[in-house]
């Protein structure tokens, strides 16, 4: 490529010295100082400091550096200089600059706003420096989320998003009409995932779920993506290896890749770092026990509060695997203990710093008798439930899973204090715009 033509992003830049370049972007910021004109132009990849000297450039292109509004799009030519103290260690010398458009008053700046007002504005404020870091690192989690699967021998499965029937409680269906019958959105892929590890050994599935929330809490949303594996011929051992193996994974791959966006996000990743085998193990019964002594008065057989997670999870410096919960609390689906079957042979994995539940995971009940007499328990449509039984019927074996959720994998490694910012267009209760 000739130095005339090459259009390099800003991230590419380092490898352009004293070359003559063009980019394409937006204005982030402008400075001026007496013959010297700034722009700070973003691109998505990165920022860079181009500056103009007055006898450098044309008039026109000196006024433009003037008149020209934030968030304006243009094209900037001109030479690129290494330089230590820049941000990125790169500035361009300004030869010219063509404008796209000029933007409107930019209703975001850089004085704090109210969050009510960002929601609102959520299409603009992905623009800033901060929800850029935050949706890149959302992107590489995603893709190791992706990989980690895909390189240990598991197989894709698309779930249905349209559904006759619950998976995780009725309480939080969202309900449509579907040809003169009832529908439902997926709240867990789970279910066909089951059949599908029958067929095909591992698999996993990875798409939206959707739970009505009526509760506004800085961990749920109605629309989540969440990645579930789903092993045949394996139990909650299984499972809870296959879950700690994962996400020491998917945190040491991010930390390698996500540097610079941790960094704007100001992340402290030395609490990260600890994220080694063996993540600590302990049972429900445990855990209440030690509850108690930190002065939670949960009462045995409930299930954890957010607050009781929090605490719980600040005596640890890693992810903490809290196992055999009382059946009464957990999903219809799930095995009990043979040594006392009023525990479900049930996982949750519970971020450290406060966290709390990253991954929930069970090994599944597959004898065909216990599982119908569950289901009407739970007080369940039988009739829609009759393909799941079926798998009960024919070869059945122990299998088990868990389904991770990524908003709330990605809020913990950023260091978020909400998952609102986690997912580039939140739904929540009271959030449906834009
Ligand atoms: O614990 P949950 O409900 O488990 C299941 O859905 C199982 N069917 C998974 C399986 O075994 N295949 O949800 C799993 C994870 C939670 O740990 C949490 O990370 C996330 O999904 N999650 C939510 N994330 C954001 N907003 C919500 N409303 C969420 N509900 C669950
Ligand atoms: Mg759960």
């Amino acid at each position: 490529m000739s130095a005339q033509s090459a259009m390099p992003t800003i991230r590419e830049l380092k490898a352009y010295e004293n070359q003559q370049v063009t980019l394409n972007g937006w204005v982030y910021n402008k400075r001026s100082s007496g013959k010297v004109r700034f722009l700070i132009l973003r691109d998505g990849t990165g920022y860079l400091q181009c500056v103009a000297f007055v006898k450098d450039v044309p008039p026109e292109v000196f006024d433009l550096c003037d008149r020209v509004k934030l968030e304006s799009s243009v094209s900037v030519t001109g030479t690129v200089r290494l330089d230590e103290r820049a941000p990125g260690g790169v500035e361009l010398s300004l030869s010219a600059v063509a404008l796209h458009h000029m933007a409107e008053e930019y209703p975001i700046q850089k004085k704090d706003h109210e969050t009510a007002f960002l929601m609102e504005n959520r299409h603009l404020w992905l623009r800033s420096s901060r929800q850029v870091a935050i949706l890149r690192t959302r992107s590489e989690i995603e893709q190791s989320f992706r990989d980690y699967f895909y390189d240990n021998g598991f197989t894709l499965i698309d779930s249905p998003i349209l559904t006759p029937a619950a998976c995780e409680g009725t309480t939080t269906l969202f309900e449509t009409e579907y040809f003169g019958e009832k529908a439902y959105l997926s709240q867990s892929g789970q279910l066909y995932l089951e059949p599908a590890c029958m067929a095909l050994g591992k698999v996993y599935c990875f798409g939206p779920t959707f739970r009505a929330e009526k509760s506004k809490t800085r961990r749920h949303l109605t629309e989540f993506w969440m990645l579930e594996p789903e092993v045949a011929f394996a139990g909650l051992e299984e499972v809870m290896a296959l879950a700690e193996d994962f996400l020491v994974y998917v945190v040491s791959r991010v930390l390698d890749r996500c540097k610079e966006e941790l960094k704007i996000a100001e992340r402290d990743t030395t609490a990260l770092e600890n994220v080694r085998k063996p993540f600590p193990r302990i049972q429900y019964k445990d855990a209440v026990a030690q509850l108690h002594t930190l002065g939670s008065d949960i009462a045995h057989g409930d299930d954890f509060g957010a607050d009781d997670e929090t605490i719980l999870t600040k005596q640890y410096d890693r992810p903490l695997m809290v196992h055999r919960y009382p059946s009464a609390v957990k999903a219809f689906y799930m095995e009990p203990d043979p040594a006392d079957p009023s525990l479900a042979l049930c996982v949750d994995v519970l971020a450290p710093e406060g966290y709390g539940e990253i991954i929930g995971g069970s090994e599944r009940i597959h004898d065909h008798d216990l599982l119908l007499r569950r289901i009407r328990e739970h007080g369940l449509p039988e009739k829609a439930f009759q393909w799941y039984l079926d798998i009960r019927k024919y070869g059945t074996v122990r299998h088990g899973g868990f389904g991770i959720g990524l908003e709330r994998t990605v809020a913990w490694i950023c260091g978020l204090p909400h998952v609102r910012e986690t997912i580039p267009y939140p739904r929540m209760i009271y959030q449906l715009y834009p």
